[in-house]
């Protein structure tokens, strides 16, 4: 495995790390037995910066996780995140209109507590805000959360989806090591001001669904999705824009055979390519393809493998959008 490092805080992580949601929430029902050993594997790998959420499964991830990173405290740089809550009454959460955002000072002051009980450690190496709540100010989320710095309970703060002014105004509060986004080669929205705005501040860019939730490894069957699956309410799925993405990750694949990967070690090594202080976190619960991502990093592109795939983008332009309206209107704020 090889390294990057996290901002200008001199930590090494892997660069290829690992999203633990789909283990517990959004993508059918996991196996944690299987789950368990996905996390053990990525310890062999190297794989050392794992990703999860207090609100994947309702805090059952973190749950999980604390299984093996409680025992390898030394050995895992752990991030979560607070900020979705369930709205009151949801039993079985099936999509972001069931949830709510809450960012306000004392509702960190809580959610610390209960994602450092329920991982089972003393310290959270990157707590991120899961998204900017437009009920609070910028400034007091980020002067919470550097509140809990001082009081050891955090290492480094990190926003998810949040506007370069957000960005900015969060960086002057307490220094951002890390923005977690969506990016892949199917979503590229913060090339144009976002990820300027980190580079200049030293703020790592953390791609969340770096395969595009899957659909890019052209391995998802649509009517194989079980019924909670999270990726049925998100138009790249819908009809409308299914067989678009479906020809283009039929062309995609074909790139990869011609490189001699597989489309998901492609679809990585694309976003690693993009920059050195860019670090994916693909979500898998299978050691299969916990094991075939590791290698991504070991994947060179040339000038002509990436006109290849821009040219592939640019012919099946039809991609659709990467959230439903109600969710959409929470990014990039
Ligand atoms: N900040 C946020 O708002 C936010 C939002 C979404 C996700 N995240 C984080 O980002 C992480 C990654 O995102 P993601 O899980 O949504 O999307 P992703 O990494 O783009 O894709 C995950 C999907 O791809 C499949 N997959 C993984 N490796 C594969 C391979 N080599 N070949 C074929 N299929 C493969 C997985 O299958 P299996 O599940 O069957 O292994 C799963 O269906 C999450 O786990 C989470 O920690 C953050």
């Amino acid at each position: 495995m090889k390294y990057r490092k996290l901002g200008n805080t001199g930590v090494s992580l892997s660069e290829i790390g690992l999203g633990c949601m789909g283990m517990s929430h959004a993508y059918g029902i996991g196996n944690d037995e299987e789950s368990i050993a996905v996390l053990h594997r990525a310890l062999d790998l190297g794989i050392n910066f794992w990703d999860t959420a207090d609100f994947y499964g309702s805090g059952k991830n973190e749950e999980l996780v604390s299984k093996v990173l409680s025992k390898n405290r030394d050995k895992v740089f752990i991030a979560t995140k607070f900020g979705f809550r369930v709205k009151e009454g949801i039993k079985d959460f099936k999509s972001m209109d069931d949830a709510y955002l809450d960012c306000s000072p004392s509702y960190i002051k809580k959610a610390v507590e209960a994602s450092l009980r329920r991982l089972k450690v003393d310290t959270i190496d990157l707590y991120y805000a899961h998204r900017i709540d437009p009920k609070v100010p910028v400034e007091e989320t980020a002067g919470a959360m550097a509140d809990l710095v001082r009081e050891g309970k955090v290492k480094y703060l990190g926003l998810s989806e949040a506007s370069a002014e957000s960005i900015r105004r969060a960086n002057s509060v307490h220094p951002i090591a890390a923005l977690q986004s969506e990016y892949s080669l199917l979503t590229r929205d913060l090339e144009k001001e976002i990820l300027p705005v980190c580079r200049k501040f030293g703020i790592t860019l953390v791609p969340f669904s770096p395969l595009a939730r899957g659909l890019i490894t052209n391995t998802i069957k649509r009517e194989n999705l079980p019924e909670n699956d999270f990726r049925k309410t998100i138009p790249r799925f819908s009809d409308e824009y299914w067989k678009n993405n479906h020809k283009l990750a039929e062309g995609f694949e074909m790139l990869a055979k011609n490189k001699g990967c597989t489309p998901a070690q492609l679809a990585l090594a694309w976003v690693l390519a993009q920059g050195d202080d860019i670090i994916p976190i693909p979500g898998t619960k299978k050691i299969k393809y916990l094991e075939e991502n590791a290698k991504a990093a070991e994947i060179n592109l040339t000038e002509l493998d990436l006109k290849d795939i821009e040219d592939l983008i640019k012919k099946y332009p039809n991609i659709g959008p990467r959230y439903n309206a109600n969710t959409q209107k929470l990014v990039n704020k």
